[in-house]
């Protein structure tokens, strides 16, 4: 038989595991916030002089505007950047000048999708989309393929 004072330490005990337990999640859930697995790009096929959506999704933080910036791997430059609320085209390679959009009224649902308009063969290649919002960091990378027309 157990006396009251072996239950309480046995109860004791079980609580503190408990308790480490639920840290443990805790800081794990808080980590995998800033994974950069957490930003997924999604490769995508356009042909020569259309139009075509280079996908990105993030997790969404609630009422804040995330910064987005997307690059092209071998390219000086960026080939868009939007940061505070506002497109910074300064440092824009020229080859993408005219060519890019955001759709800003998906941001805020956590699509950082970039229109790319007026396909060029050399536009093929690797792309990065690096979003910064209160969640963390996050990098996500795609590759685009441009194809001529078939006719
Ligand atoms: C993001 O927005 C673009 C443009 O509206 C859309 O084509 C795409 O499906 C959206 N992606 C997601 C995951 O909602």
């Amino acid at each position: 038989m157990a006396t009251i004072g072996q239950v309480i330490f046995r109860i004791m005990i079980a609580i503190i595991i408990i308790l480490v337990a639920a840290i443990a999640l805790i800081i794990g859930i808080g980590v995998s916030g800033q994974d950069s697995s957490s930003v997924v790009a999604n490769d995508a096929v356009g042909e020569i002089g259309e139009d075509v959506i280079l996908g990105c999704t993030f997790p969404a933080a609630v009422k804040d505007s995330p910064n987005i910036l997307w690059e092209k791997v071998g390219v000086n430059g960026y080939v868009y950047k939007y940061e505070n609320d506002a497109a910074v085209l300064s440092g824009q390679n020229a080859g993408f000048k005219g060519r890019t959009s955001l759709f800003l009224n998906q941001l805020t649902s956590g699509n950082a999708s970039l229109r790319l308009s007026n396909l060029e063969l050399s536009d093929a290649g690797d792309y990065k989309c690096t979003v910064t919002n209160s969640n963390g960091n996050g990098v996500g990378k795609l590759t685009l393929k441009v194809g001529g027309e078939c006719e």
